[in-house]
Order: C-alpha cells, then structure tokens, then sequence
C-alpha cells in the first residue's frame, strides 16, 4: 500500500488496529501538547479541485502537528494550470517533485489512481467524484469504535444518498472487517446503493435491507449514518429538488432511536439533521469530524515515513 486509494487496501484487521491505535496515540500527545515531530523536513501538497472544509484543514494541521510543512490549492480547477488545459497527470507529475505526499481531491471517479499512476510519491485519495472517499470511512469506523465500543456485531444504518454518497462507498468495504454487522440501506428510490458494493454485502456474508424509510429503522439500529444527498452529482435541479429532503431527522424521530445509539454524518449537513438534535448526547458527528484530524495524523505518519524519497520501504 503506497498510496491510498480505496479503503479496500485496509481489509486487514490487524492494520486497522494498528491505524487507531497511532490514532489513540496521537491524541494523547495532542491534548499534553507533546506531539513529536516525525515529519520534520516532508511537504505535504493539498490539489483540491471540488470544495472541503474539514478533509483538507484536517489533513493539512495534521502534517503541520508532525512537524512537516504544507503547500496547498483549493479550486484547483480555477487556481492551478487545469484551467490553461494541463492534465491531471502532467499537474501530478510536477507536484510530485515539489513534495513528499498528495492529498487530492477530484470529481472524476478514478482520478487518484490514475495520479497514482505517474506520481513519484504517495497519492491520497481525498473523494474522487462519487467514487471513494477512504480516510473518511476510516475515520468513521474509528468513530464507530469510539463511540460504540466495539467494531463487531453492530446494526448499522446508511440513509440519504447512497448513490452518489463516496463515503458510504468506502464505508460499505470496511464493513466486511466486522463480525456480525448488519447493514440497513436506507434510501429514496432514486438514490439507492449500487449493485457493486451490494454485490459486495453479499459476496462477503453481510446482511442488508434496503428500504426507503427512515422511521422505521430507527429503532433497530445501533449506529445511524446520515448524509447529504449530493447536489453537485445530479444533472438537473429539479431532480435534485425532488428527493432533497427525503430524509430529516429532527427531534420527534429522535425519540424512536435506541437510547445508546451513536448519530453519525460525514458533513457538512444541509437539512438532514435538525440543529435541534445537536445537543443530544449520541450526536457524534463533531467528534466524528474531530477524530479525523487523528487518524490522518497516523496515516501521514504512516505514509510520510515510508515515502521513496525518504529510501524508506515502498507501502
Ligand atoms: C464528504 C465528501 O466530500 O464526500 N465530506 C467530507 O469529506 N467530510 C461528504 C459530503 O460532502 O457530503
């Protein structure tokens, strides 16, 4: 694993562990404010051409809290030569030589491994399209961990926009690290899961139900994962309008979740978690995104020792 692409590269329980346990790690040290600083001297290079607020600050105070140092765009499309008619891989090949890692972000599915192709050094999936999105799902299984105590026998729904949703995708691969999860697909009829990774549920022994009713599951799950149903995917607005609001958990559905349960969302929410429900303590989803600063603390740690230009082993 030299770079990370998809999160079916961590089907690995003993690396996934070991993944949060650096985590565990590192946020010990951040809360004494003695983290070592083993990146000290790497660059890391942050190519966003679609928007982010907590992947790319995440990524970036993570790898300035290890000591390296970070060069970064946002709107690459706009701000990088994209915008003369430079290729993804021309732009990659030239940011590989001024760094020792990528964090891209992209809207085509496939981008990232096709920079993995001509990159000198790690390439990190940031979301490529409604492809994957890996250290997100990484992330929330480290959240689910956390929060639940336990990465095995849970019931889990995934409700929103499971068609375009790239963090449902990776999600659903790391699922098959669980023994004994349930998986409850939660979705209007137009944003339902794709045959694949449902393909996959079942080549690997995961039970799912599919459903468009969010109420109803409620009560039978342990982890609720919300998401935003992704506007920038749809090719019309109207379509868009149409299922928008499928799904808005506020505080009378709230009363029909278990009283242990954990509410995840990636972010950002648009109006599929009522405020309301902020203060409720299986809210999780800002300690979700808190715990993303950690686990891409281990995985830069991770990765920036191992980078080719270091003559560290290849991942
Ligand atoms: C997600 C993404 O970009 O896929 N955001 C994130 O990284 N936390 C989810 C989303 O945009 O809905």
């Amino acid at each position: 694993m030299r770079h990370i692409l998809s999160t079916q590269q961590f089907l690995n329980r003993k690396e996934l562990a070991g993944i949060f346990k650096k985590a565990d790690v590192f946020e010990k040290a951040d809360r004494r404010g003695e983290i070592a600083k083993p990146l000290r001297g790497k660059i890391l290079a942050c190519l966003f051409y679609e928007p982010s607020t907590r992947t790319r600050f995440s990524f970036e105070s993570a790898m300035l809290k290890l000591g390296g140092q970070v060069i970064s765009t946002e709107s690459a499309g706009h701000f990088s030569s994209a915008i003369k008619g430079e290729t993804l891989e021309d732009s990659i090949r030239i940011i590989s030589g001024y760094s020792d890692m990528i964090v891209l972000r992209h809207h085509e599915p496939g981008a990232a491994e096709r920079a993995a192709r001509v990159s000198d050094v790690p390439i990190i999936n940031a979301g490529d399209g409604d492809g994957e999105h890996p250290t997100q799902a990484l992330l929330d299984f480290y959240t689910i961990q956390k929060e639940l105590g336990r990465v095995d026998n849970f019931k889990i729904a995934m409700a929103g926009d499971l068609l375009y949703g790239r963090t449902i995708h990776s999600l659903i691969y790391l699922l098959s690290m669980s023994r004994g999860a349930e998986a409850h697909l939660v979705a209007p009829p137009a944003l339902r899961l794709p045959e694949k990774y449902k393909d996959y549920l079942s080549s690997r022994g995961i039970n799912f139900f599919e459903s468009d009713n969010l109420e109803n599951t409620l009560a039978k799950v342990d982890v609720l994962y919300m998401t935003r149903v992704q506007k920038e995917r749809f090719a019309s607005a109207r379509l868009y309008e149409r299922v928008k609001d499928a799904f808005v958990l506020n505080k009378e559905l709230l009363a029909k979740l278990r009283q242990r349960a954990v509410i995840m969302h990636p972010l950002p929410r648009v109006n599929e978690i009522s405020q309301e429900v902020d203060s409720d303590k299986r809210a999780a989803y800002f300690r979700q995104a808190k715990n993303g600063l950690y686990v891409r603390m281990a995985l830069l740690d991770i990765l920036g020792k191992r980078s080719p230009k270091t003559g560290g082993k290849k991942l």
